[in-house]
């Protein structure tokens, strides 16, 4: 046998901030499948992973909550770990940046780079917010777009128009924070001269260990010259002060990845026999592998491996980075119910599902994966209910009726058996390259042929023949035996089953190796139900519950989200471009008229000018206004809108109105000084 590789293999570690959702489980799961595969097959491999729980946002949260930052990031972590072991994601070590080890780390991988001189320090201008006595990161200034005026818009790019400027372009800009006008302050900021790796940095992207998408990124900033990383933050800071700079701390990202090997350090000082150079070492010839997003790709592929090769460690053999989720082909939204948490999908569904529907989607590039919720059902129905566990069923009601649970001592069809173990080497290949569909499919293909060896067997015809009972056993023994090797090739993706597979089996837990040995002359125990199907009423029930969730978590006070009645009953519509609102032609206009509409009760006549122009326009308001109020008011209306027939006229355009109706019926009116025919805009 050859010998084992050691492997190590990281996750991104998630923010200490908030709860696990189905999006960062794209990446769990995927990384866990690839751990246990590893795993199975033998080599010696580690899988780590921490909370990240450093940084401003932590700091303001638990500020808000009225706890300390340690106190919030020891509640998370416990959500955190609650929720991945229910994922069954196998991390064999999960710590926090927060910790002695990572201090460590951070520290001599900071100053061995001081020491070398990659380390500068210079004078920088930033937002300042004389309240909280704070600096602001940009995510925390708002203000109104600089491009298109929408107001509200955080940091340097515009939900409205998708604009991207500096946040100091912001038009009133705002602190976030305590709502106080930022100042401009100056402060001494570290940075890390990037730039002085950039030889090493491109050898170290043409090594092989990028995908394809990610090389050609970072193809493009070396074409935009590499900048200088600011790795300082001034106090108030949740994070780790810097040595020899009193009052300054490492900004969270340089932490954050040093996080993985201060995970590793924790695992190596409880487990015999593991050494933490063997692995991070200059010369270690260990594999180490980081999981991560698209997201985050420029951290993990410049900044880390050239701080680590700064500070004489080894660096990654490859990253792999992965797309986003979309549900039902959309962004995750909180208002469609479709941002959901892992716990949510706990509570109504069985993780296994979601394991084996995201490995069915995975392949090795950074494409996005969407949840599509009917497929989802269908796809887990018809594969894993239908096909994989429906062989076991089919066929030990008889072994454990007939022949007290034992199976035959010697194959009737070794052919078949062949054909299932050889299907393993492209199994383990797909697996390997990270094509967990493919992996899928080919399993799925095998289902197949086992369902159809036992519909032309018909074992329930047998049963019933007198004298074939040696048949009706064999028949039972190898629909067995291929469900044993079709669960041992899901392993991997369905660990739980897999699990419940071996006790009904009666084996070890099973490895790749195993599976070409039969099972022969074997007693199994009484079958159990495996799995069962998905119901979409559970479904419908999770997209309710993560409605629930928001109106629950914005009554508390820890939410950063707003939320009222009002969004409630209306959820802010989905995102349009500046264009397509712009065609929307708005106009501040005078009502010079207004009457009621004889045989409507619902509705007034109003005369609006336009500065010139006049139009007619019947609206729904009645309820809430008399007709003298409102003349000679100044409204804001649709002044572009198709004109429609109504029984009364024609209505020329629109006025806006806001509220639920009624009573509560509220007309726009512009701030004194606007002129009718002035274009909203
Ligand atoms: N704390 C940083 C990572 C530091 S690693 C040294 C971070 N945390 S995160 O919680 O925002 O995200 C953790 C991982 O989950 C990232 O790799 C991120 O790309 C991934 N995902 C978060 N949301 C996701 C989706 N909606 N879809 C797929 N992956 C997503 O980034
Ligand atoms: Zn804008």
């Amino acid at each position: 046998m050859t010998q084992a590789r050691n492997i190590l293999i990281t996750s991104a570690l998630p923010y200490a901030n908030g709860p696990i959702h189905i999006g960062h489980l794209v990446e769990y799961i995927q990384t866990d499948i690839w751990a246990r595969f590893q795993k199975m097959r033998g080599q010696n491999c580690w899988y780590v992973c921490a909370d990240d729980a450093h940084g401003t946002p932590i700091m303001l949260r638990a500020r808000q909550e009225g706890i300390s930052p340690e106190e919030l990031i020891a509640r998370v972590a416990e959500e955190h770990q609650a929720d991945f072991a229910a994922f069954r994601v196998g991390f064999d070590n999960y710590h926090s940046t927060h910790s002695e080890e990572n201090r460590y780390f951070s520290e001599l991988i900071y100053s061995r780079n001081r020491d070398k001189g990659h380390i500068s320090k210079r004078m920088i201008t930033q937002a300042y917010d004389p309240v909280e006595q704070m600096f602001l990161p940009d995510r925390f200034i708002k203000g109104e777009c600089p491009k298109c005026g929408a107001a509200d818009q955080y940091g340097d790019n515009c939900e409205a128009c998708g604009a991207s400027y500096s946040p100091a372009e912001l038009k009133n800009p705002r602190s976030a924070v305590s709502g106080a006008v930022p100042e401009q302050r100056e402060s001494d900021h570290y940075f890390f001269r990037l730039s002085d790796f950039e030889e090493m940095l491109k050898q170290w992207t043409r090594g092989g260990g990028l995908q394809k998408e990610v090389a050609n990124k970072l193809d493009e900033w070396f074409d935009a010259g590499l900048q200088e990383w600011d790795i300082s933050r001034d106090a108030p800071y949740f994070g780790f002060e810097i040595p020899d700079h009193p009052g300054k701390f490492f900004y969270v990202w340089l932490d954050a990845p040093i996080g993985y090997m201060a995970s590793f350090k924790h695992l190596c000082d409880r487990t015999e026999g593991l050494a933490f150079d063997d692995f991070w070492g200059k010369d270690s010839d260990a594999e180490l592998y980081h999981f991560i997003g698209k997201d985050i790709i420029y951290f993990h592929a410049l900044f880390f491996p050239a701080m680590l090769h700064g500070a004489d460690f080894r660096t990654p053999k490859a990253i792999f980075a992965h797309g986003f989720l979309t549900v039902d082909g959309q962004k995750m939204s909180k208002s469609r119910g479709t941002f959901i948490k892992a716990r949510t999908y706990l509570d109504h569904l069985n993780p296994e599902y979601l394991r084996y529907y995201f490995a069915a989607k995975l392949g090795p590039g950074v494409d996005d994966i969407d949840l599509n919720l009917e497929d989802f059902t269908a796809r887990v129905n018809a594969d894993l209910v239908g096909k994989v566990v429906n062989i076991a069923s089919r066929c030990a009601g008889f072994i454990g009726k007939r022949f007290g649970g034992r199976l035959s001592a010697s194959l009737s069809e070794p052919a078949l058996l062949s054909a299932f173990v050889e299907a393993g080497d492209p199994i383990a290949d797909a697996y390997e390259r990270r094509e967990f569909g493919r992996a899928v499919r080919e399993i799925m293909a095998l289902a197949d042929r086992a369902n159809q060896y036992i519909d032309e067997k018909a074992p329930w015809v047998i049963a019933k023949q007198d004298g074939r009972d040696a048949e009706l056993q064999d028949v039972c023994s190898m629909g067995i035996n291929l469900f044993r090797i079709l669960i041992g090739y899901l392993r991997p993706i369905l660990p739980g089953t897999a699990a419940d597979a071996e006790t009904f089996l009666r084996v070890e837990p099973l490895s790749w190796e195993a599976l070409s040995t039969a099972l022969l002359d074997h007693e199994i125990a009484p079958f159990k139900p495996l799995m069962t199907r998905v119901d979409p009423k559970q479904i419908q029930a999770m997209l309710e519950a993560s409605k629930e969730d928001l109106s629950a978590s914005a009554a508390a006070p820890s939410s950063t989200e707003t939320s009222n009645p009002h969004l409630e009953r209306d959820p802010i519509g989905e995102t349009v471009d500046f264009e397509t609102f712009a065609k929307t032609d708005l106009r501040v206009a005078l009502i010079r008229d207004a009457k009621y509409v004889e045989g409507a009760d619902k509705l007034l006549q109003l005369t609006l000018d336009l500065g010139g122009e006049t139009r007619n326009v019947f609206a729904g308001i009645r309820s809430a206004y008399e007709p003298e109020s409102l003349v000679g008011r100044m409204t804001v209306m649709v002044a572009n809108l198709a004109p429609r027939k109504m029984r009364f006229g024609i209505s020329e355009g629109m006025v806006l109105a806001a509220g639920p109706g009624g009573k509560e019926l509220f007309i726009l009116s512009p701030d004194s000084g606007a002129e009718p025919g002035m274009k909203v805009k």
